[in-house]
């Protein structure tokens, strides 16, 4: 689905209303500048194995974490960003612009569960796809993965990073502790896909994965002011996707969690991701 088509009524893996994008908006942006660090370390990982690339494709770019990172790290790259959600994209391009990259990146709305976007006519095959949390909201992952593997010019790489566990804040908080576990519980029925070892789907979408490699992060205090503000979108974020599925004391102890999260000292934020690299 392109741009012309955007209004279309979405159904299934990750397509959300309105005000579910702007939430996850927030997150994603402040998920950004916190991980920023983060960011950057696989960005190098990267750079170090595929080298330099000119024609950059980001899917399911959100707000642009990675878009920008990408800018950064491959300074001569012309990046598209493909987001399914306008709002994201909105912002991606406020983001750019501020960053004064605008001139080298453009955004493309479309459904990459639909059909694979029509980038102009240009048929410039990639050097690198960069997909970030992205691919295990596709509906037919093994699928979409095939035609990215014809997008990509031979010796290019596709970069696949996911989150293997969700972020910690509070370690030792039994609450917190026993809403990830219910969470990964919900999640196997609608995103089986979440936290997956991807390398074999890779491979059956043909790809050929060169590395693999799970970034930890592990950050301790004193932590920045956006640690706060991260930790309370991110567990109100889960006391919203557990609604009916934890009593209503325990929905109410996590929104105390969340209401005084930015005034705690002691936070940490604890998570991993796993990159994998592949050619076509
Ligand atoms: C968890 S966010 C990750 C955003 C960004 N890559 C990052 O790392 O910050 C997933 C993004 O994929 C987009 N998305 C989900 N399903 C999609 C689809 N079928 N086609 C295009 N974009 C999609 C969502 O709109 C969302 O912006």
């Amino acid at each position: 689905m392109t741009q012309e088509h955007a209004h279309h009524v979405h159904q299934g893996n990750g397509h959300h209303g309105h005000a579910e994008h702007a939430g996850l908006a927030d997150l994603l942006d402040l998920d950004a500048e916190v991980l920023h660090e983060h960011l950057t370390e696989v960005m190098a990982w990267v750079h170090e194995r595929a080298g330099d690339a000119t024609t950059v494709l980001d899917l399911g770019a959100g707000t642009g974490a990675g878009t920008l990172a990408l800018a950064r790290r491959f300074p001569d790259a012309r990046i598209t960003a493909v987001d399914m959600a306008p709002q994201m994209l909105e912002r991606l391009r406020h983001k750019a612009h501020a960053a004064g990259v605008a001139g080298r990146i453009r955004t493309i709305e479309a459904d990459l569960d639909t059909a694979w976007p029509d980038f102009g006519g240009t048929g410039t095959p990639a050097d690198l796809v960069w997909a970030a949390n992205s691919l295990h909201h596709l509906a037919d992952p093994v699928g979409t993965l095939r035609t990215i593997r014809t997008a990509i010019r031979p010796g290019g790489h596709l970069v696949a990073l996911e989150m293997s566990a969700f972020p910690r804040f509070l370690p030792g908080d039994a609450l917190e502790a026993r809403c990830h576990a219910l969470v990964t519980e919900a999640r196997t029925g609608d995103m089986p896909h979440l936290g997956a070892d991807w390398a074999p789907l890779l491979r059956a979408a043909g790809f050929t994965v060169e590395a693999g490699h799970r970034f930890e992060i592990d950050l301790r205090p004193p932590l920045p002011e956006a640690t706060g503000r991260y930790a309370q979108a991110s567990l109100r974020r889960l006391r919203d996707g557990l609604e009916g599925r934890l009593s209503p004391a325990d929905l109410a102890a996590l929104e105390a969690l969340a209401e005084a999260a930015p005034h705690r000292p002691d936070l940490t934020v604890q998570t991993s991701r796993t990159a994998w690299l592949a050619t076509p």
